[in-house]
């Protein structure tokens, strides 16, 4: 069935990235629980580092709030030293995983090809992938926005075909805007998340467009969430470092 676009459930997802203890992400579940008790209609998703899986899993046995990861090798187990395979992600109790990150493409040199390999894998598994994208601040200057998203968009999901693609969410991450307190206005973003809704229309069909959640990370704060979540394209959020803080995610997920 295809829903509407505005109907959809927010998805709102902390990537903690390189972040938090064993002893400091228990706190942090502790107290935030409690501040999102009211919070309906959104799906809350955390995706700690791999240390913390245990204990997250543990913790949120009985909670509301999903386990994602920020990263998965696509092979399901084998002699890949440092490695983390999509079986062991199901095994630790994840139903989310972050692909294709930028900080990913930048430090660690992935490339759309090995992150559509990434990508099969995790819907494969059933693990509902969080493929991110985005343009630098020279390419966004230089008018390659669209370009460079077209193109990240169709390498990664490259021979995936409509039947295992419904899963799929897509974070408009732009590079620009990741950690530097600045973040795309709220009609730059939708044009692009808009951009994206009709290049999944154009590869896959109406349905898979429409239901697709395209959520829109960089720089998300609780002051800027309200104006983000208004617009119609803009389905929920991938928050790095106001996710750290249970007050500020909790602001966050309460606005959404
Ligand atoms: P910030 O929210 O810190 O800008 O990070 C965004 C991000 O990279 C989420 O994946």
């Amino acid at each position: 069935m295809t829903m509407s676009i505005s109907k959809m459930k927010a998805l709102i997802a902390a990537n903690w990235k390189m972040n938090k203890d064993i002893k400091e992400a228990v706190s942090f579940v502790k107290s935030f629980e409690k501040l999102i008790k009211n919070a309906k209609n959104i799906d809350i998703v955390i995706c700690p580092p791999f240390t913390l899986f245990s204990e997250l899993n543990q913790l949120l046995k009985n909670s509301k709030i999903k386990l994602g990861a920020q990263n998965m090798h696509f092979e399901d187990k084998g002699t890949f030293t440092g490695e983390i395979s999509p079986l062991m992600l199901k095994d630790a109790g994840c139903e989310y995983v972050i692909l294709g990150h930028s900080e990913r493409r930048q430090y660690f040199n992935e490339t759309d090809d090995l992150i559509n390999k990434k990508v099969k894998s995790a819907l494969r598994h059933n693990l509902k992938p969080i493929l991110c994208i985005g343009e630098t601040l020279q390419q966004r200057d230089n008018n390659k926005t669209r370009e460079i998203i077209e193109n990240q968009l169709i390498n990664c999901l490259n021979d995936i075909n409509e039947n295992e693609i419904k899963n799929l969410v897509v974070a408009y991450e732009p590079v620009w805007a990741i950690g530097t307190g600045k973040n795309a206005a709220p009609e730059q973003a939708e044009e692009v998340h808009k951009f994206i809704r009709s290049l999944l229309l154009k590869i896959y069909n109406k349905k898979i467009s429409d239901n697709a959640r395209i959520i829109y990370g960089g720089s998300v704060k609780p002051e800027n969430i309200k104006c983000l979540m208004k617009m119609k394209n803009i389905n929920g959020t991938l928050v790095g470092g106001a996710s750290l803080d249970p007050k500020s995610f909790a602001e966050i997920c309460n606005a959404a």
